[in-house]
């Protein structure tokens, strides 16, 4: 099995992850150790730059008995030209798994068709992220109990953030009420809205306007600059999009702040004191959903 999309799992199957999940970290959190992957060994294959994925997904193998290895692409015979295809068929003798993040949109669905073993898509371009998709979600509905009907507000470049395009996906699964406010210039791809909106049979808001009033949920993400053809362009944007105390004057004080991190000039330092901000314990969150997931695509439950 490989986890490439959100759009390829059902609701009971991220039910599923979510129940083992919470397990999991109750285990962890008793000190028990979780010895499921023993004798398997993952590899995180990533080609841009990763620092909680990547760790997070190691950590995961870790705690849950397997190894990891990894790699550092600068450094692989890729520098001597050898093609992705080749070297993903070689990494899979060497491991049960692989966890893929690649600048080219399709990557991992074309790793899954290229190698037997198991892929995991860590982000592909400013296509998706699945599985930050799934902390996403688990982290709303343990803080929020619940995801449907929550009012949750996408903010930032939804244009190239690819946790956007994969968090839209599940919330609309999971019948949260969705309200997108980007800076001009970065709105999701209305085919991508359109579409969500037609599958789920939902009215999604578009905002061009700030207002963290009546929101449950407010997830950020930084300017995705890497992904912008001119980098003048990607600037300009930056310094007029910020979060700042003030601007959460008027929201609810049980409201939370999410973000996927890294979070760069856009989230004011300020903000992190706010009781509110939750993005640290989102990303705890990454390790029993991560263990959850390499347990199934290997076909392991203890
Ligand atoms: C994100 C990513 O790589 O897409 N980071 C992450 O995995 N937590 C977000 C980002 O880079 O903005």
């Amino acid at each position: 099995m490989d986890i490439i999309s959100i759009e390829d799992m059902d609701k009971s199957f991220i039910e599923s992850i979510f129940d083992r999940a919470d397990y999991l970290e109750k285990r962890l959190k008793n000190h028990e150790p979780v010895k499921s992957l023993e004798g398997y060994v993952v590899a995180t294959l990533f080609f841009e730059p990763s620092t909680r994925t990547k760790l997070s997904f190691q950590a995961a193998a870790c705690r849950a008995g397997a190894a990891y290895i990894d790699f550092i692409s600068e450094k692989s015979s890729l520098k001597k030209g050898e093609s992705l295809k080749d070297t993903l068929r070689t990494v899979e003798q060497y491991c049960d798994c692989i966890v893929l993040r690649h600048r080219y949109e399709g990557a991992a669905r074309f790793a899954a068709e290229v190698c037997d073993a198991p892929i995991i898509n860590g982000g592909d371009g400013a296509n998706q992220h699945p599985t930050q998709a799934l902390l996403d979600l688990y982290t709303i509905k343990k803080m929020k109990h619940g995801i449907k009907n929550k009012v949750v507000q996408l903010y930032g470049d939804l244009k190239n953030a690819r946790t956007m395009h994969s968090l839209l996906y599940g919330l609309a699964l999971f019948g949260a009420d969705i309200i997108l406010t980007s800076p001009a210039g970065l709105e999701m791809d209305q085919r991508l809205v359109k579409e969500i909106e037609q599958t789920f049979d939902i009215e999604i808001e578009q905002r061009t306007f700030i207002d963290f009033s009546n929101t449950d949920v407010l997830y950020m993400c930084r300017i995705q600059k890497e992904r912008f053809s001119d980098p003048l362009q990607a600037s300009l944007v930056t310094t007029e999009f910020r979060l700042t105390p003030d601007l959460l004057r008027n929201a609810s004080s049980d409201m939370i702040i999410l973000h996927p991190l890294p979070k760069i000039d856009e989230v004011d330092p300020a903000v992190d004191d706010d009781p509110r901000a939750k993005y640290f314990d989102q990303v705890a969150n990454g390790i029993p959903i991560r263990m959850a997931l390499l347990e199934t695509v290997l076909g392991v439950v203890e």
